[in-house]
């Protein structure tokens, strides 16, 4: 029996079993360069839905073993490779397909709270005030879609964007009878060249995707070799993003946000800020990111290998927030001993807060082809933000943590690149400098949804 309190051994004779049964994109991104995200409505014909369903399962849906043999087929080839497929429903959907509420997946694991389970159950539509307060917009303020019910999603990845498009083609006419398409969102990857290589980035700039929990092993020693642990150990048990399903499988939760980014109002605030400051705006940006534009943290690294991403550092390094302050993006999000240090409460609870990024970035960017001749954007542009958890109270680093202005110390302000909130406190740059400055509400919430993505037993299963 695989142990989901460790992360998985590849040698395990059990580890390939163990993958065929579950989706891809979970343990690891399935790494595609472009995506769809094909949101659905079920239609009445309930027995029609379910078979529709275990088809996909079984013609297109991407075990994480087979992602893992195509990433290594792949890594060996280049080339357009295979294309990726996941199906995900929400608490509606399987409602819908004829589960009733004690045959929801649930949240397991040592720090789930008694109510953790109502984010799935209400759906992230209903969530305001149960069981926390949001301070997203509400759904009557989201694109149309969204304020519809939304049953699944299928996600479907490719690196060949025309394979995708037949792909997309293909499945929405399946759709016929079945479902009704409610939205079809596309992301694609972007990348900027820097020094240190041709790196992913997100609308603002700066390189994404560095820091991720690592649930293999063998993939954990491999990145600590290259990017050091003197510092973060990034190994995470399979309970970080996997839950045992009530039929006896193992499935996932995923938050998926469609968020917008105001690049132009965020560029301006650090230019502002610099002037402010009397400091460079590659220096502002990384004390609001927490890391420089080219992935280099603002707290020193122990990585040593300057071809490898930079991810060896810990805030026990910078106590007061002297270099990466409290408001910056991923302290808040993930506040490597802070929590401990500052609040109190084990390090384990904090380390099990981790989350597993997942987003894509949608939008066109036609300054940055022009070579910087057209304004950056203000709308249009974003992040398809997802991530996987083995509960979704993980995700409340989005409401308590960057949205909050007394996270993980009263008055520090929201997280200055994502936080939201209609009263941001003022942050001070750095935390224990004299210059303050407010940044906040660059990113707005567009629509998204709770979902789970089952196991491959459950998807075949439905028919
Ligand atoms: C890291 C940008 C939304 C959680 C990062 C990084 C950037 C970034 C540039 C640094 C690269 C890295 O460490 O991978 C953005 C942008 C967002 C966004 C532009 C919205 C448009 C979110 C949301 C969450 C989140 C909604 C969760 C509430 C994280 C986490 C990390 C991270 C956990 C890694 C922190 C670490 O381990 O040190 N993000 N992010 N991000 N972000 Fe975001």
């Amino acid at each position: 029996m695989i142990d989901l309190d460790r992360a998985l051994d590849l040698d395990d004779p059990e580890a390939d079993d163990f993958l065929a049964a579950i989706q891809g994109n979970i343990v690891k991104g399935h790494g595609r360069d472009f995506t769809a995200h094909v949101l659905l409505r079920m239609g009445d014909d309930v027995p029609a839905v379910r078979r529709w369903i275990a088809g996909l399962a079984a013609e297109r849906v991407t075990t994480a073993l087979v992602a893992r043999r195509a990433t290594l087929a792949w890594r060996g080839t280049g080339g357009p490779g295979e294309p990726f497929a996941m199906v995900l429903l929400s608490a509606s959907g399987y409602r819908h397909l004829g589960f009733p509420d004690e045959q929801l997946p649930v949240p397991s694991g040592r720090f789930v709270g008694p109510r953790d389970r109502e984010y799935f159950e209400f759906g992230m539509k209903e969530q305001a005030g149960r069981p926390r307060s949001f301070n997203d917009p509400p759904a009557s303020e989201w694109e149309e879609p969204y304020r519809q019910r939304i049953d699944a999603m299928v996600l479907l990845a490719d690196d060949d964007e025309q394979r995708l498009s037949d792909t997309v083609d293909a499945v929405v006419a399946s759709t016929a009878g079945v479902a009704d398409v409610l939205t079809t969102e596309r992301g694609r990857v972007l990348r900027r060249t820097f020094p240190r290589g041709t790196l992913v980035i997100e609308h603002f700039g700066f390189q994404d995707g560095v820091s991720q929990p690592i649930m293999v092993q063998q993939d954990a020693d491999r990145e600590i070799k290259a990017r050091g642990n003197v510092h973060w150990d990034p190994t995470a048990p399979l309970s970080l993003a996997l839950v045992p399903e009530p039929g006896g499988g193992f499935g996932s939760f995923m938050v998926f946000r469609k968020l917008e980014q105001d690049v132009a109002a965020l560029h301006r605030a650090l230019r502002d800020l610099s002037v402010r400051a009397g400091l460079p705006v590659a220096e502002v940006g990384a004390m609001a990111v927490g890391r420089f534009e080219d992935g280099a943290p603002a707290v020193p690294t122990g990585t040593v290998d300057p071809d490898a991403d930079p991810n060896d550092f810990h805030y026990d390094q910078d106590p007061a927030g002297t270099r990466s302050p409290f408001h910056s993006h991923v302290r808040k999000t993930n506040p490597r001993g802070d929590v401990p240090r500052v609040i109190g409460a084990p390090a384990e609870f904090e380390r099990a807060r981790r989350i597993v990024r997942r987003g894509i970035t949608y939008g066109e960017r036609p300054d940055l082809a022009d070579g910087g001749g057209t304004e950056a954007p203000a709308t249009g542009v974003g992040l398809l933000f997802m991530c996987f958890q083995g509960n979704l109270d993980q995700f409340a680093i989005q409401q308590e943590g960057s949205d909050s202005n007394d996270f993980v110390r009263a008055g520090v302000g929201v997280d200055a690149v994502i936080g939201q909130n209609a009263q941001p406190a003022a942050q001070t740059w750095p935390s224990d400098g004299t210059v303050t400055f407010t940044m906040a509400n660059f990113v707005k919430l567009l629509g998204g949804e709770y979902f789970f993505a089952p196991s491959m037993a459950f998807l075949r299963g439905l028919d």
